[in-house]
């Protein structure tokens, strides 16, 4: 399963050819604003790996970046970096990490084993009592709600049952976040869409450009990323900015201080602001 996964990611991210730059700065400028200004950042690399992940989880308590990364066993195994004491480890215990979240408390991983759920500060680790179950892709919001591989069909946990989301029982879905009004928005290969909180219209956002990658800041923003950049989803719905001047973004996630954490092919960077100076 896993190693169809892995095709299937080969399929949703086609060709995407990453640059060192050839001076190797690490900083970086862009002009994306109407102020004069540029923002500027430090490329921060926290880890380089041969297949890049696309979902990655931050634990504000504990400071720890979570990533799953090719055993090259036709398994992903999560990973934990933390980020004051640099030290990169690898989580026992769970079989398949392919798809990962977090909130508050817990750490959730999804894979070809079904779910598990973990508590970083506790260091508990539960794997999820429901069997025959591959996760593609996975978001806590109160409930655990995730996407099942291959149907690509959205779902959520609640009292040991596996129950689909009644709006979107028809959508095929690659991606998903819930922004801070508890929104629906989410990817698929026509484009990006949204679902209001208690609605049941699905409303094409954006079809251009091709979105590969959706995740949620820690005020609740919506990011996207395409081939050329990383977006935002503004308040007014429908608006959605270019923020980030980036090529090769694969996944993204936000530390406790809101700097973007995102994968390209080969490292997991973080972005760091930097005056302009
Ligand atoms: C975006 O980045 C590219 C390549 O680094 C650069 O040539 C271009 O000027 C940048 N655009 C903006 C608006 O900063
Ligand atoms: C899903 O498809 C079925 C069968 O075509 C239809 O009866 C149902 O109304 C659809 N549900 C939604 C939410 O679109
Ligand atoms: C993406 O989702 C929309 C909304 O449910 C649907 O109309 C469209 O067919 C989906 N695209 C694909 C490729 O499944
Ligand atoms: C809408 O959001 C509120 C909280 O803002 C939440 O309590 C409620 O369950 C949400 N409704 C749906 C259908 O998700």
């Amino acid at each position: 399963m896993s190693m169809c996964k892995f095709y299937a990611v080969m399929a949703l991210y086609p060709v995407i050819i990453y640059c060192k730059e050839v001076l190797n700065s690490n900083k970086i400028c862009d002009q994306l604003s109407e102020n004069l200004n540029a923002r500027c950042y430090i490329k921060e690399n926290l880890a380089s790996l041969v297949h890049s992940p696309n979902q990655l989880a931050f634990h504000s308590v504990t400071n720890t970046l979570y990533f799953g990364f090719d055993s090259g066993l036709g398994e992903y195994l999560p990973a934990v970096y933390n980020i004051d004491t640099k030290k990169l480890t690898v989580l026992k215990g769970v079989k398949d990490a392919f798809a990962m979240a977090s909130d508050a408390n817990e750490v959730y991983f999804g894979g070809s084993y079904g779910i598990y759920r973990y508590n970083p500060v506790l260091k508990r680790l539960k794997r999820l009592g429901v069997s025959n179950l591959d996760i593609w892709w996975i978001q806590a919001n109160a409930k655990i709600y995730f996407i099942k591989f291959p149907s690509l069909r959205l779902y959520y946990y609640e009292n040991r049952q596996i129950k689909p989301v009644p709006q979107l029982r028809n959508s095929t879905i690659n991606q998903f976040v819930f922004d801070s009004d508890n929104n629906i928005f989410f990817i698929n290969s026509t484009g990006l869409f949204g679902v209001k909180n208690c609605s049941n219209n699905v409303i094409l956002i954006k079809d251009n450009p091709k979105f590969h990658g959706i995740a949620v800041d820690t005020s609740g923003h919506v990011y996207l990323c395409s081939d050329d950049g990383v977006y935002v989803i503004g308040k007014m719905l429908q608006k959605v900015k270019l923020v980030y001047n980036l090529s090769g973004v694969l996944g993204m996630t936000f530390d406790k201080d809101n700097n973007l954490i995102y994968s390209d092919s080969h490292d997991i960077i973080r972005l760091k602001p930097v005056s302009s100076q």
